[in-house]
């Protein structure tokens, strides 16, 4: 099936690592135009080099409102245009909540939640002037079901689910989708910590039975940024292994 991605302008935030980067290299893949964006201008660059298709890098921290701004601003004098943009840059700090200090709550909201707000305020009006756009926001299965010693990540996660509906709802007038994708536990930096002792326990609540890889997510990620995708949008989707099923 022709996903319909061939010269669209996509901007990946987290792309030089996990979901994001195996995202920016299957719409290479597509013929869609990346964007890679992540803290570190070299990693982002290292980043869109990979996909060896047509790929660049950009550092950025999107917890920055102004260097946000002024970043998506040169990206559309760049390319012309925005068409999709995935919101896939995330920290967890974790631990059980009583145990954790505002400061980790405060890392986790000002990426997980304030960069997705950041991203999307700078893109939306780009998205509106040309009629039509797609974004994708990665929230976690833990927006949904909750999850033990990952209380403030799952707040700000389930924070983006919220946000993300609202925007579908004020720009589908706009010809503009807006999903979230809620992953399971997926095998990438963000849960390098997990001992083979601590991953065969946690298989065992995968129905599937195996943990998430980048491109199972990445797959749905780059179907929602799809012309196949025109009407989906306020969705939340899982691909979890059937983690949870709501
Ligand atoms: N891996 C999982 O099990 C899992 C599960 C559910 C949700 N998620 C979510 O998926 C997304 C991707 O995570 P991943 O597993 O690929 O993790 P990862 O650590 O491999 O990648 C995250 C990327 O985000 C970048 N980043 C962090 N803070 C940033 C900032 N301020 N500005 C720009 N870039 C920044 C990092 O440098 C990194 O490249 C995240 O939003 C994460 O919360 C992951």
């Amino acid at each position: 099936m022709d996903l319909l991605l061939k010269d669209r302008v996509v901007l990946v935030t987290g792309g030089a690592s996990g979901i994001g980067k195996a995202t920016a290299a299957l719409l290479t893949k597509e013929g869609s135009r990346v964007v890679v964006i992540d803290r570190e201008a070299s990693a982002a660059e290292a980043a869109a080099r990979e996909t060896g298709g047509d790929a660049t890098g950009v550092g950025l921290d999107v917890t920055r409102f102004d260097d946000v701004r002024a970043a998506i601003g040169d990206i559309h004098g760049r390319f012309g245009r925005i068409d999709g943009l995935v919101n896939a840059a995330g920290v967890l700090a974790g631990g059980r909540f009583v145990e954790t200090e505002p400061a980790s709550w405060k890392r986790e909201i000002d990426v997980c939640l304030y960069g997705v707000l950041n991203c999307c305020h700078a893109t939306l009006p780009i998205m509106a002037s040309q009629n039509g756009g797609q974004i994708v926001n990665i929230a976690s299965d833990a927006a949904k079901v909750g999850e033990g010693q990952m209380a403030s990540y799952a707040a700000a996660k389930g924070a983006v689910v919220a946000f993300s509906k609202s925007i579908a709802k004020e720009h589908g007038r706009n010809a503009i989708n807006v999903n979230v994708v809620c992953p399971g536990t997926t095998k990438t930096a963000m849960t390098a910590f997990l001992t083979p002792e601590m991953e065969a326990k946690w298989i065992r609540s995968y129905p599937l039975r195996r943990l998430g890889e980048p491109l199972d997510i990445a797959n749905m990620i780059v179907f929602l940024l799809s012309g196949r995708a025109s009407w989906i949008t306020g969705q939340a989707i899982s691909v979890n292994g059937g983690y949870s099923m709501c």
